[in-house]
This record gives C-alpha cells, structure tokens and sequence, in this order.
C-alpha cells in the first residue's frame, strides 16, 4: 500500500496526540506533533526575553530557532536547538503564551514551511489546527476530533494527576475554552474543519474506539 499523508485536526485536549501516535506506530509512519513546534517557538521566545506581543522580535529570533525530534524511551523527545524541550514545552509559562505566538504570521509561514519538508514524502501522520486545510491541504486522510468541553478538561485533569500535578478542574476547563476561542477566532489559518474531512466526536469514546474509527477512514 502506497504511504499516505493522515491530518488530524482540533482543538486542544480532543485526544489528537495519543491517537495519531498509536496509529503512526501501527502504520510505522512518522508522527510529527506541530503543536510542539510552536511550543518550542514561544520557550525560545521566553528564554530569549522577549515580550510574546513583540512579532517583529519573534519573527527576527525565528531564523536561529532549530527545532527536531528524536524517538526516547518513552515517547518522542523535543529539541530546541540541541537541548531536550520535552518538559520544558509543556510548562504552564509556555501553555500560557502559546495561543499568541502561533497567531503570528511569520511564525505561521516559517513552521507550516518546516512541516510541509516533514511531509513531502508521505507516510506521517500530522497533529495540529490547520494540517488539513494549509499544511497537507492534499492529504489523503483528514481527520477532525472533535469532545466537549466538560470531557476535555476531565482528561487534562487525569493526566495531571497522574503526573502528580494537582489542578483545579473549573480552571482547566475555563483554560480550554480559552485556547479554544484565541485557535478559532484568530486571523491567520484559524482553527476550522476542512471541507473534506471526517469529523470524530470522541466523547465519551475509548482511545482505542478512536484509532478503529480512523482506521476504518483510512481503509475506506
Ligand atoms: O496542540 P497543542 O496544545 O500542543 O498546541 C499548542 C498551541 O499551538 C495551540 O494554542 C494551538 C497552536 N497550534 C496551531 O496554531 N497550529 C498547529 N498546527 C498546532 C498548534
């Protein structure tokens, strides 16, 4: 079977990541996560001491950003310019500023053009907001994972108690429907279903439900 490009889009905490991972290994595709992409932009962003808000500071830093991933132990590893980012990138300082560092349109311009040399080959499986409609917009499989927001804020709550991070659940989901707002309203590739993609609304569904769902897409 000839390697295909999978897109799945949606909002946050939908289950994008552990699903497109699980179905990269099972098709040995590559899985490239682009929300870490932008993480790793705004930590560079912070580390460097600039203000977020500034886009002529952090569209004149993006040239020095090197981003790459690497298959750890324990999942993939994210680097930023040869340091291990992993954690780092997911810290509450970067969550925080992530929604406006990924509305600017050089960022945009840079990392889409970053993840389209990922793709030309085929055989990935991308998670993200606009893989569907501006990164792989020929993608032969476009997925859009879709869970309320009761049960999107009840898995980030899980998952941090399984870190050990102790959270207030109507913070989480009041923090959810922010980011939904700040990835929907935005003016640049907001976040919106393409056309033709299959809409998944994985409430109340398993992980495994999900990954037999778009396999079933994907065989079809
Ligand atoms: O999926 P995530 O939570 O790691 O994404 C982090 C942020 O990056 C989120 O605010 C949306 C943004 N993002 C984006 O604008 N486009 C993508 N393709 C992926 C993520």
């Amino acid at each position: 079977m000839n390697k295909i490009s999978i897109a799945i889009d949606g909002p946050a905490s939908a289950g994008k990541s552990t699903v497109a991972k699980i179905l990269a290994k099972k098709m040995c595709y590559i899985y490239l996560d682009t929300g870490a992409m932008y993480r790793a932009v705004t930590l560079a962003v912070l580390n460097n001491g600039i203000s977020p808000e500034k886009a002529d500071e952090v569209a004149a830093l993006l040239p020095s950003i090197e981003i790459g991933f690497e298959q750890g132990k324990n999942g993939q590893l994210v680097f930023l310019n040869g340091a291990d980012v992993t954690e780092a990138v997911r810290q509450p300082e970067v969550t925080n500023n992530v929604s406006q560092i990924a509305a600017q349109e050089a960022v945009r311009v840079d990392l889409v053009k970053r993840q389209q040399e990922y793709g030309k080959h085929g055989g990935i499986v991308m998670d993200g907001r606009d893989i569907g409609t501006a990164v792989l917009p020929n993608a032969e499989v476009k997925i859009f994972l879709v869970a309320s927001v009761e049960e999107r804020a009840e898995r980030r709550y899980q998952e941090n108690i399984s870190k050990g991070i102790m959270t207030d659940f109507e913070t989480l989901k009041k923090e959810i429907e922010e980011r939904d707002f700040k990835d929907t309203t935005r003016e640049i590739s907001p976040l919106v279903q393409a056309d033709d993609a299959v809409k998944i609304d994985t409430t109340g569904m398993s992980i495994e439900d999900v990954v037999n769902a778009i396999e079933n897409v994907v065989n079809a």
